[in-house]
């Protein structure tokens, strides 16, 4: 009998299942161009005050095992940076939890929130982990549909269609990945009232908060009156540290009743014992540091966006929604040879050394997308649209 879980077996992960066949090329001298992994850490460099103080942090100790909700001081900075730069208010240290990077943070919720049978209500297209730290858990990702035609938004009616008595909460992921949208206030609001009217959270995952182009993006918390938001957000993306593995999870919970559920993650964090104490040290610095480079971050980003964009757009057979955040663009292929996303995405690295994601990797509505990251600086991207376009014309 083969070893192995069928709980594991259900897992999928688009963005990384080509990186191992894209390295194998690579190491028999082809060029690879990796427009696959949203890394901005790849890119830009970290600045230098949060890189110093990580080895501040180190050479004074800090080498032990921190306590498992998170450092006091990064509690305080989270709630901080949560009340000046998302407008949430009324958090206290309590209310945080530290995780190993917004990764964590969901896995840590998700198991904590829901028993197995129960059901999650998750985008379509999604940040994949959300379905498959569902399926590990044995809840039901229950899938709403966003609607590329109206950029992207969650549609309000599939949404409450089915919310039933399983639902035990609605994840919400804005700025989008994989299809870049930053929703509206409206929109936001009337997911709070669908919450609020089942007596459910809102699951709110903001990690590209602070990397916004277009539109003004309103973080959950800052606009909800009385429904509890779970809010999921983390330093990996906005101060460019992916490989430190830092994040959070927020309780705002203005009537006192996410009390059980805030003990359970804090629960699950002792089991797992702590995050990496001076990642933790460095990302207070980080966190009351200042935020300048996040200026210019979101400035060269919104060239890339803007370029990527355009050539995309001026591609037949090809059509997309412009981002208005995070650095991903999700273009539809409407192409008579490939009906297929991820056949599509497999034949392009084979013959360009170009490696994108498949948009069925994101769930039933990316089906016949790719998503492209628009990290990389624009002679990158320009060689890799060239590439796109030649492999396009020659099919
Ligand atoms: C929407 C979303 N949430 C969470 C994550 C995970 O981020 P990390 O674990 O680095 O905090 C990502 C990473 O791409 C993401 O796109």
């Amino acid at each position: 009998m083969p070893l192995g879980s069928k709980r594991v077996s259900m897992i999928n992960y688009a963005i990384r299942d080509l990186v191992n066949y894209a390295k194998k090329l690579e190491n028999e001298g082809r060029r690879i161009i990796y427009l696959n992994i949203g890394d901005p850490a790849l890119f830009f460099e970290t600045p230098a005050h949060i890189r110093e103080a990580l080895a501040k942090a180190s050479i004074e100790g800090n080498s032990y095992y921190a306590p498992s909700e998170g450092i006091p001081k990064l509690r305080e900075a989270i709630c901080r940076k949560e009340r000046e730069v998302n407008k949430v208010n009324g958090l206290t240290p309590d209310d945080v939890v530290v995780t190993a990077g917004v990764s964590e943070g969901i896995q840590l919720v998700l198991q904590a929130i829901a028993d197995v049978g129960d059901e999650i209500l998750v985008p379509d297209p999604s940040y994949p982990p959300y379905i498959s730290y569902s399926f590990l858990s044995g809840v039901n990702p229950k899938t709403y549909r966003c609607m590329e035609e109206e950029g992207w938004k969650p549609d309000i009616d599939d949404i409450r269609s089915k919310v039933g008595e399983k639902v035990r909460g609605i994840v919400l992921i804005n700025p989008n990945n994989p299809s870049g949208a930053v929703y509206s206030e409206k929109t936001v609001k009337e997911i709070i009232d669908v919450a609020g009217e089942h007596g459910i959270p809102v699951i709110s995952d903001e990690i590209y908060d602070q990397i916004v182009y277009d539109g003004s993006f309103k973080s959950t918390a800052s606009i909800s009156y009385d429904v509890p938001v779970i809010g999921l957000n983390g330093l990996s993306k906005t101060y460019l540290i992916t490989g430190w593995r830092l994040g959070y999870v927020y309780f705002y919970d203005p009537e006192g009743v996410l009390d059980g559920l805030k003990e359970g993650v804090k629960k699950m964090a002792r089991m797992r014992l702590s995050v990496n104490t001076p990642a933790q040290v460095a990302g207070v610095a980080a966190l009351n540091g200042s935020r300048e480079h996040i200026k210019e971050l979101v400035s060269s980003l919104r060239e890339r966006r803007d370029y990527s964009f355009k050539r995309l757009n001026e591609l037949t057979g090809v059509y997309c929604e412009k981002p208005q955040g995070a650095f991903y663009i999700f273009p539809k292929l409407n192409l008579e040879k490939w009906k297929r996303d991820d056949e599509f995405v497999v034949e392009l690295l084979k013959s360009k050394g170009v490696l994108l994601v498949s948009g069925s990797g994101f769930g039933e509505m990316g089906r016949g997308h790719v998503r492209i990251v628009f990290l990389p600086p624009m002679e990158v991207l320009e060689e890799a649209f060239n590439k796109i376009e030649e492999f396009i014309s020659s099919c």
